[in-house]
Formats: C-alpha cells, sequence, structure tokens
C-alpha cells in the first residue's frame, strides 16, 4: 500500500509561528513535526510515500526530505495550490495511487503505537475504509465518532456537543473509490472539502472499520498547547522507556 501525508494549509492557529515557516518544519522535541508520521508510515511498511503541500513551502520540505533515501523510502512530492481542506489535497494523490489502497496521514499527527497490525487487517479487508480512533480531552476541537455497540454511525467535526470523547485521528486507510468520494464534496462552512464528510461516506456504505489506539496520540498543530504538549510527551516517551520510537535509522 503507497503513503501520502498531508503538509499543505496555512497553519494559522499557530501563528506567528507559521507566519514564514510551513506548520510540519515546527520543532516538536528533537525534530521537525513531519518526521514523526514519516516514521509511523516507515514502522508499518509503508516505503512509497507521496508529501502534499502548499505552493509555498513544497520546496521546504523537498530540501528537508530529500529523495527519503536517508529515511529508507522514497518520496515524491505534489503541490496543492490554495489551501482547499484535507479531502481536497487527497484527491491530488489519485494519480500517484493509480488504483490501489492508501493510507493518509497528517503531517501533524504524533502516535506512538504501532499501526503494523490495522494496516495489515485492510489490506485484507475487501473494500472500504478504516480509520483511528482515541479519547481526546478537546472533543469540540477534532473530528468525533458517534459509536452504537461496536459500530460508529456517524462523524460530527467539531461538535459543539460532542456525543464521545473518541477523536477521529488523522490518519486513514481507503479503497480506491474515495477519488470518487472527493469529487462529490461540497465545501463545508469553513470552505473546504472536509475529510469527516468522507468518512460518513463509508460509513453510510457500512464499510468503515476503525481500530482504537492504545499509546498517547497528539495532533501537533491543533493549537499551542497541543504543540507543547506534543513536545513535552515525546520527551518523556524517550526517557521513560530509553527508547525512540520514531528513529528512522
Ligand atoms: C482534522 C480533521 C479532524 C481530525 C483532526 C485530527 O482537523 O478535520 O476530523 O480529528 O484533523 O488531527 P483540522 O486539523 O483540520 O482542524
Amino acid at each position: 500500500m503507497k503513503g501520502v501525508i498531508l503538509a499543505g494549509g496555512t497553519g494559522s492557529r499557530l501563528a506567528p509561528l507559521t507566519r514564514v515557516t510551513n506548520k510540519h518544519l515546527l520543532p516538536v522535541f528533537n525534530r521537525p513535526m513531519i518526521y514523526y508520521p514519516i516514521a509511523t508510515l516507515k514502522k508499518a511498511g509503508i516505503e512509497d510515500i507521496l508529501v502534499v503541500s502548499g505552493k509555498g513551502h513544497v520546496g521546504h520540505l523537498l530540501e528537508l526530505l530529500g529523495s527519503g533515501k536517508r529515511f529508507g523510502v522514497k518520496f515524491s512530492y505534489e503541490v496543492q495550490e490554495e489551501p482547499g481542506g484535507i479531502a481536497q489535497a487527497l484527491g491530488l494523490a489519485k494519480d500517484f495511487i493509480d488504483g490501489g489502497k492508501i493510507i493518509v496521514m497528517l503531517g501533524d499527527n504524533i502516535l506512538v503505537d504501532d499501526i503494523k497490525e490495522a494496516v495489515q487487517d485492510f489490506e485484507k479487508q475487501p473494500s472500504g475504509a478504516k480509520i483511528f480512533l482515541k479519547e481526546t480531552k478537546y472533543p469540540q476541537s477534532l473530528g468525533i465518532a458517534e459509536i452504537d455497540g461496536d459500530r460508529i454511525i456517524n462523524i460530527e467535526e467539531k461538535p459543539k456537543k460532542p456525543k464521545s470523547n473518541l477523536a477521529v485521528i488523522g490518519l486513514y486507510m481507503y479503497d480506491s473509490s474515495v477519488f470518487d468520494v472527493v469529487n462529490t464534496l461540497k465545501p463545508s462552512k469553513r470552505g473546504e472539502l472536509e475529510i469527516t464528510d468522507v468518512n460518513n461516506y463509508f460509513i453510510k456504505e457500512s464499510t468503515m472499520t476503525y481500530s482504537v489506539l492504545k499509546g498517547w496520540w497528539g495532533d501537533g498543530g491543533e493549537s499551542f498547547e497541543s504543540l507543547l504538549e506534543a513536545g513535552q510527551l515525546v520527551a518523556k516517551t524517550i526517557k521513560d522507556t530509553g527508547h525512540d520510537p520514531w528513529c528512522t535509522d
């Protein structure tokens, strides 16, 4: 399965840190934010990765990441002309994916779990999508899953009255029909094509499965607090375990 890391957007919630620099290049403890999703995908056996970013930043990412040789993966790059949402950026990966299954990770998401087993499960899943959930303290800032029994029945984007504390994290797997779904989307109130609308499509089709993360998860790009918290959690994980799970050497 091929991977896509989405590293676009204006990063407005982190201004002025992001006035000149791309959000995904900001430091999270001892490395740039985007190194974390790279390590997560690599550990899961994903070695062919498309990096999508905006016009002004894709050059910086190329300079930092290069061909991928240093990480033991292969990077390709795609330019998002205008920020238009996660689902719009995902749509740009269609030619790269070329009919297969796809794993998409947001460049600001950091997690400690090894997702290899879930990736293997999705390889065997006949069709549809698979997402990852994790309890959160900030349900009003994220996509939140509504669960009935062991099924997700809906996802609400940044709900005022959250129906659970289970966040849909920024890591998604789809079959190639996702590109047709993206084509049917209309911009949301914030003017973006929402990944939550894509996920709700697969929920309605009853082809959505999910996995709940055991270890911690952080969205480094959500706020100054989440950026700080992500750095502290990375530092603590490395110190407590004496092992760096994001090392790609
Ligand atoms: C996005 C998604 C949201 C998800 C979050 C995870 O939010 O829209 O559903 O929970 O990423 O990081 P955004 O970063 O666009 O606010």
